[in-house]
């Protein structure tokens, strides 16, 4: 076949290469368990060599040994304490360069509690507190061209519908992707996913039963009337760390409950 027949593939698409995450490094921290792991799991079949970040050195090594097995990038792990500054500093020293970061790192800002309990409203604001810092401590280690994916949460009107704290420290974590976004413009890109409820192991707290009747509880709710299959809330992380043209954005993966 002379080259001018050749089908185009993604490797001579300019386009298409560039954004591609085929022999990129993605740090994923909190990608030993729930959403995390799912990206670090796609991340690594589209073609990343991947570093798991969890505290439990045993869940992180697992989701690498899973991702290294999926696909031929490499896959290592790093159980660490993101929150603490000498876990950070040692994150820094551990994972070199990379060229996209992606975070979970948060709690449950939802759980049925009242609306003004405090802890709700601590975890609200160390979310947000230690996503920050955790990007200040990266910054440097992310190659021109590369990107932050945090994680939001999709909520309802405060007060309302959903708790006061909840729907706060979810906006925050929006205002924190836009202005992070346009401080490390053009440089870096960041940009949020906000899931409402899904089934993860963030609800390992709650009995089986309790994480039913959740999940009934919001596919009433919820417009297109289930809760979200994990892949699907993976996808747009794997999306905006593609997406050489989306910065400061947030995008819901909540099946419409954010418009009620
Ligand atoms: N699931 C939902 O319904 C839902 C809805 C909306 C928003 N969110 C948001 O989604 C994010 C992730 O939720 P998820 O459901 O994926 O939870 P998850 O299954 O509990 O996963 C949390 C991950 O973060 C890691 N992690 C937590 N604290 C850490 C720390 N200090 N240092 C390093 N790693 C740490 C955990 O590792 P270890 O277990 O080893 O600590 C784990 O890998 C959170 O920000 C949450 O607010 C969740």
């Amino acid at each position: 076949m002379t080259a001018a027949l050749k089908p185009p593939s993604t490797y001579e698409d300019p386009i298409v290469a560039r954004h591609s995450l085929d022999g990129k490094r993605v740090l994923v921290v909190g990608g030993s368990s729930g959403f995390g792991r799912q990206v670090a799991l796609d991340a690594a079949l589209a073609g990343a060599d991947l570093i798991v970040v969890g505290r439990d050195s045993a869940k992180a090594h697992a989701t690498s040994q899973e991702a290294g097995a999926l696909a031929r990038g490499k896959a290592s792990a790093l159980a660490i304490d993101v929150t603490d500054e000498r876990g950070r500093a040692s994150l820094v020293d551990a994972v070199g360069v990379v060229d996209h970061v992606v975070s979970t790192l948060g709690g449950r800002l939802a759980d049925g509690a009242p609306e003004d309990d405090e802890s709700l409203r601590a975890t609200a604001r160390s979310k947000v507190e230690d996503n920050r810092l955790l990007m200040e401590a990266l910054a440097g280690s992310v190659r021109d061209g590369g990107s932050f994916v945090l994680t939001a949460g999709s909520t309802r009107r405060p007060g309302e519908h959903d708790g006061v704290a909840a729907v706060a420290g979810n906006e925050e974590i929006r205002e924190l992707a836009r202005e992070k976004a346009v401080l490390l413009a053009p440089r870096l890109r960041v940009n949020a996913v906000a899931p409402t409820w899904t089934q993860t192991p963030l609800w390992r707290h709650r009995s089986d039963a309790e994480v039913v009747a959740m999940r009934a509880e919001m596919e009433a709710r919820i417009p297109l009337g289930r809760t979200a299959d994990i892949r699907e809330v993976a996808r747009a992380y794997l999306f905006l760390m593609t997406s050489g043209f989306i910065t400061g954005q947030t995008i819901a993966v909540d099946g419409g409950y954010s418009l009620t």
